[in-house]
């Protein structure tokens, strides 16, 4: 995927070039030519759905920077809001765990990650799904996260079970209001997570719907802030936001609301109305959001009003480059004594836990959805052809021909030709996904499961099943055919091809002057416009990807050979949906008839497999 010759627009601004890198390995920036920020009176830096890439992408040029490096960035740019009496406040809409060995690889999981973190500077914070599917997870998150985060964390929807006392208590506060350092802005805010049923049994979400009826918040959005500030673990297309900015709006007809959301890892921004504005900053620590609310503010005693509103947004590329060419300082002024030492604590503890580990080297790309399905770069390919039929090999049941189907969303990311390494395990399946089987199940039977679970979402709706789009990646879950993806001819496959809209006006004049090299990268389309990214990029494209997989095992594709029975062989993940199927196409099994298929969490087959089958060194 080498780059590509585009012409680039005029109203952006300098080119900038080479730096160092943040953690030692990590690839160098590469200069593009960049769009710059819009201050306001009230500006934001938010990140999302980080996952464990405090380290940054090593292998990823313009996502490498990492959490310290973050940590200069925000300290400068506080310096700079103090200068010209404006205020600049930092967001975290949760995710921030299971993703990246920085996390994963410690037992206990985030030994290293709970101190990293705690190091930037945050103002308002909540929870994400991820950190509540283990019950140990929520609990280091009650227990360190939030009084890390003592005055800014909020839960406005989620309560925790106090496993001393067995007491429902709210995780943390379930609003904040405070006023903003410079300007004495008034602040309401709160934090939510989305309608989530998936989590261990010491959490409660409460629906958003409910939570809104409560008398707290009916109380809170009765007050006269200056601006009501919503974030969530939300998409920003979701009808929980739009519920919560109904009620708000209900209250107060002409207040700014804006909201900062996440889960669904994409970039977008949209306005529910003409006063109000919503961000969603991508995923895995390659963005920082960055919103700016300006106007002239009319306050008396009794009311508040913006006149001349307005509303910026920006999603910044996270390397060193584009922090400082933001900053406006080069390699030597740019980093602080916090930064460098936040940098140093990931340092140690990447080499603490041995993240460079290589377990063998990957002779090529494997993409997740930038290839079709199937396809010799696919990585589901390489996953049905190659590492299937070799680590699904149950202690007995070798010779017992079998059907194994993984669901897609088990894998979070692509695979770089070169190194492969402990980080890389976790970066590409950080869940604890076993595999599990059915033993002797009719090959009839057994055959008609997988295209059940890629297209019968309609049966498993009727018998109250969580949507089967949950077994693919979140990326998929919010795909928009009509305003960021225009669907082209497939190749190969009927599932589609999405290549995202061309970059068309809005810039400003071309200049035909200036036509320097751009680099692959995010090139977003969202409601507001395409002029969101701060750097200017070649697109990529995006193919969608059934929600399983399946790869056949022990038994030759001729038709005359097929076996009467099979194992039939699933990531623990998607039992439920799998007995489901197995019920519609006529045989009933429960979960007494589902046993453990082989030892070890599937990221360990999987290294297992890579050492063995992919040269020691690169
Ligand atoms: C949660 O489930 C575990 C295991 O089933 C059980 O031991 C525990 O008591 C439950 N906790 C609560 C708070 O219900
Ligand atoms: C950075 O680390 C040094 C050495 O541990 C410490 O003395 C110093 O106070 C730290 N500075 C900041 C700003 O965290």
């Amino acid at each position: 995927m080498g780059p590509r010759s585009v012409k680039v627009c005029g109203a952006i601004a300098a080119l900038v070039s080479a730096a160092a890198a943040a953690q030692p390995g990590a690839v160098k920036p590469v200069g593009v030519p960049m769009r710059d920020l819009v201050w306001g009176k009230l500006n934001f830096l938010h990140t999302t759905d980080t996952h464990g890439w405090h380290g940054g992408h090593l292998q990823e040029s313009q996502y490498s920077a990492d959490w310290g490096d973050y940590v200069s960035f925000a300290e400068h740019m506080r310096a700079r809001a103090d200068e010209e009496g404006v205020d600049l406040l930092l967001v975290d809409t949760g995710d921030r765990v299971e993703g990246n060995g920085l996390y994963d690889a410690s037992s206990p999981k985030g030994q290293y990650y709970y101190d990293i973190y705690k190091e930037q500077q945050i103002d308002i914070i909540c929870t994400g799904n991820h950190e509540l599917y283990q019950a140990s997870t929520a609990d280091e998150e009650h227990q360190r996260t939030v009084p890390n985060f003592k005055d800014s964390y909020i839960a406005s929807n989620l309560d925790y079970i106090d496993p001393a006392t067995g007491e429902r208590i709210p995780q943390a506060q379930r609003y904040r209001k405070f006023q903003t350092k410079n300007q004495k802005l008034d602040i309401m805010a709160f934090g939510f997570l989305f309608d989530f049923t998936g989590n261990a049994n010491n959490t409660v979400v409460q629906p958003v719907r409910q939570t809104i009826q409560e008398e707290w918040f009916q109380e809170a959005i009765r007050e006269k802030p200056d601006v009501f500030v919503v974030i969530g673990h939300v998409g920003v297309q979701m009808q929980e936001f739009k519920d919560i900015f109904t009620a708000i709006r209900t209250q107060n007809w002409d207040t700014p609301i804006i909201f900062f959301g996440g889960h669904v890892h994409v970039r977008d921004a949209t306005a529910y109305d003409s006063r109000s504005f919503a961000i969603a900053s991508g995923r895995y620590f390659e963005t920082i959001g960055w919103m700016s609310v300006d106007g002239t503010l009319e306050k008396t005693d009794s009311s508040s009003t913006f006149t001349d509103l307005s509303f910026s947004r920006r999603y910044i590329d996270n390397n060193l480059l584009g922090l400082r060419h933001h900053t406006g300082l080069d390699a030597t002024a740019f980093p602080t004594e916090h930064g460098r030492n936040v940098t140093a604590m990931i340092a140690k503890g990447r080499a603490e836990l041995d993240l460079d580990y290589t377990f063998g080297c990957a002779p090529q790309d494997y993409w997740m959805t930038r290839t079709p399905y199937p396809d010799d770069s696919s990585i589901y390919t390489l996953l049905e052809k190659e590492i299937l039929p070799a680590v699904a090999a149950g202690p007995g049941r070798e010779d017992v021909p079998r059907l194994v189907i993984m669901n897609t969303g088990a894998i979070r990311f692509d695979i770089f030709k070169g190194a492969f390494t402990r980080d890389t395990t976790y970066i590409v399946s950080p869940f604890l996904s076993v595999l599990n089987y059915v033993p002797d199940v009719p090959y009839e039977v057994a055959n008609k499961v997988l295209a059940m679970l890629n297209s019968g979402g309609q049966i498993f709706d009727a018998a109250g099943a969580a949507e089967l789009k949950y077994m693919a990646i979140p990326e998929q879950w919010a795909i928009r055919e009509s305003i960021i993806y225009e669907k082209s001819t497939p190749r190969g496959s009927d599932e589609g091809r999405y290549k995202q809209k061309p970059l068309t006006g809005g810039d400003g004049d071309d200049d035909s002057n200036t036509e320097p090299v751009l680099i692959e990268g995010y090139t977003t389309r969202d409601d507001i416009g395409n002029d969101g990214d701060d750097a200017v990029h070649v697109n990529i494209d995006f193919y969608v990807v059934p929600n399983c997989i399946q790869a056949e095992v022990g038994f030759s594709g001729d038709d005359e050979e097929k076996p009467e029975t099979v194992d039939l062989v699933f990531f623990d993940f998607i039992q439920p949906w799998v007995l489901l199927a197995l019920r519609f196409s006529g045989a009933v099994y429960g979960k007494d008839d589902v046993k453990s298929y082989v030892d070890g969490t599937f990221t360990e087959l999987m290294a297992g497999w890579i050492k063995e089958n992919w040269p020691a060194k690169c």
